[in-house]
């Protein structure tokens, strides 16, 4: 509608005389009262031209009411508004059109074609073996999941990758403790493996104040791992194991999808030497105290990246490099990438794309990061610590308990979804502070209120009489409401979201969506036997539940039954 629109605009301002190009826009006003789409072309060309902007509207106006009344579609009113605003004004018949339309395409309504035959991958979650899944891995967790799905239904083949930190100089302290004060045998009997790991590994990090060769030792042991020592492996794999026990019960409690590759760092192993050589190759290393790096141009003002220790073991980022070779070599030069991954980091995947650009592994935009802010909690009741890690267990449970207390049944499914909903209606980058009032709250812009909404309206369609003697023509009020004008508009926030990678455009959406809904709801006598409308009503209620569950499963939230 929107490139129709432009294009009858286009033909005007031939008719006109204007051939110049003019950067006009249109666009949704914020207002439904000023029409379905509005533009400013007028205003941008009168001040080219020096003539008043509204005269210029009518002018234009009159020209796009004299164009054949076929290339206007469903379009049934122009109007010159404001400072020389035109505003154009869909009919009845196309929103009437559009529920038809929902309700056929069912799961695929709000889909679009963009990513076809284009694969991509999505990088998220990536916790690391024997510690905690802290919440900064959480909310990659989350919006990974939303950013893979809102790809899936944009047709892109999306491949969704956990890479796992199971590899590094921790895994040589983590050796080291276990064989100085821990019992594997035991950890793995215990209910909480995890924390006498990590407890293990602090210990490590107390002692190593008080002995110096400790940590030569922990270099040792993670050059042994890198060399396949047997006893060094085994240890190493069964943390692993008890690790992954672990995330995979949090995967399932938080409803994400499977991935469909957990390599994790330690598959690169043998995959770095590849990358050494390119960066050799390339002339782009560099020894420095013993240390080999690679160091980018001044006007960067990037500090150089490390690739491997002076003893020679490999380092974070020669890792990445090799994914991301190994990954071209694997799928397809034309590949793309997405790391989901804190704000924290972010100088460090600058370092990492540039690096990648220079040895020509990737052009420019191929692959991204996606940053995410921090958790903050205000202290007080919920800042559970337990030494200086908050545990994802902690939160989950609290936000559970909180739901029981509106309904104890659905309360996993209404937790869940306060959690992430509070995690995707914002701007990825910025800061969450905790709030659990606002989290679970049924009124105000949460989950909940999404997910008891759904309910609400599925529990009409429930009630509903569907059977009713089957009326031949279903009859529709002449007014349009806001309800269906927020509906038509799901897929192109769906592809908005694409575009700019943030769920939150589809979250914000849905708030106004429901709010539109109880406001329908709440005016309107749908299940009496005088309405008229009553067909038409039900058919408008599915249409918004089934856009709703749409929309809820872009962010990876479920409706439960009841509420
Ligand atoms: N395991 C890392 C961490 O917890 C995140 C990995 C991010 N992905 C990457 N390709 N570097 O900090």
């Amino acid at each position: 509608m929107k490139e129709q629109i432009e294009k009858l605009i286009k033909e005007v301002l031939k008719n006109l005389g204007i051939e110049d190009e003019v950067s006009f826009v249109v666009e949704h006003p914020t207002d439904f009262k000023n029409g379905d789409y509005s533009t400013n072309v007028a205003m941008i060309l009168s001040k080219k031209m020096g003539i008043n902007p509204r005269d210029l509207a009518e002018k234009i106006v009159i020209e796009l009411k004299g164009l054949p009344k076929q290339g206007f579609g469903e379009i049934n009113k122009i109007e010159v508004a404001g400072a020389g605003f035109i505003n154009f004004y869909l009919g009845r018949e196309f929103f009437t059109e559009n529920i038809n339309k929902i309700l056929e395409e069912k799961e695929n309504w709000g889909k679009n074609k963009k990513g076809e035959n284009k694969k991509i991958i999505v990088e998220y979650s990536s916790p690391n073996i024997a510690k905690p899944f802290t919440i900064g891995h959480l909310r990659s967790t989350i919006i990974g999941d939303s950013i893979a799905r809102i790809l899936t239904s944009s047709s892109f083949k999306v491949i969704r990758d956990n890479h796992l930190g199971d590899w590094g100089t921790q895994f040589g302290k983590l050796i080291v403790a276990i064989k100085n004060w821990g019992n594997l045998e035991e950890i793995e009997k215990s209910e909480t493996p995890i924390k006498l790991l990590v407890d293990l590994y602090v210990k490590f990090h107390d002692e190593a104040e008080k002995d110096k060769t400790l940590e030569d030792k922990a270099r040792a042991s993670f050059l042994k791992l890198e060399n396949k020592d047997k006893d060094a492996t085994d240890v190493w794999k069964r943390c692993i194991d008890l690790s992954m026990k672990e995330f995979e019960r949090i995967y399932k409690k938080l409803n994400i999808t499977p991935f469909d590759t957990i390599y994790g760092e330690s598959f690169y192993e043998d995959k770095m030497k590849a990358v050494i050589d390119d960066v050799k190759k390339k002339n782009l290393g560099k020894e420095s105290e013993g240390a080999f790096i690679i160091e980018f141009s001044e006007e960067k003002k990037l500090p150089p990246l490390l690739l491997l220790k002076k003893d020679g073991s490999s380092l974070y980022a020669l890792r990445d490099l090799a994914t991301d070779k190994w990954r071209k070599n694997e799928y397809g030069n034309d590949i793309r990438i997405i790391n989901e991954v804190g704000s924290e980091q972010k100088g460090y995947f600058k370092q990492i794309i540039e690096a990648e650009n220079m040895l020509g592994y990737f052009t420019e935009g191929q692959r991204i990061h996606v940053a995410h802010g921090l958790y903050r909690f205000s202290e007080g009741k919920m800042s559970t610590r337990k030494g200086n890690v908050i545990w994802l267990d902690d939160i989950i449970n609290e936000a559970e308990k909180r739901a029981g207390e509106i309904n104890e049944e659905t309360k996993e499914i209404v937790a869940i979804g306060a959690l992430k909903f509070n995690d995707l209606k914002r701007d990825s980058l910025g800061d969450i502070i905790f709030n659990w009032e606002e989290i679970l709250n049924i009124k105000g812009d949460s989950g909940t209120y999404l997910q008891y909404t759904a309910v609400r309206a599925n529990s009409i369609l429930n009630k509903a009489d569907m059977n009713r003697s089957i009326i031949d023509e279903i009859m529709i009020p002449s007014e349009i409401i806001d309800l269906e004008k927020y509906l038509y508009q799901f897929p192109e926030i769906v592809e908005y979201s694409y575009q700019s990678l943030q769920p939150h455009h589809i979250a914000t959406y849905l708030i106004e969506l429901a709010s539109s809904f109880n406001n329908f709801y709440g005016n309107t006598q749908i299940l009496v036997e005088e309405n008229k409308y009553m067909t038409y009503h039900l058919n408008l209620i599915k249409a918004f539940t089934q856009t709703m569950k749409n929309g809820l499963w872009l962010l990876g939230i479920e409706v439960p039954e009841k509420m």
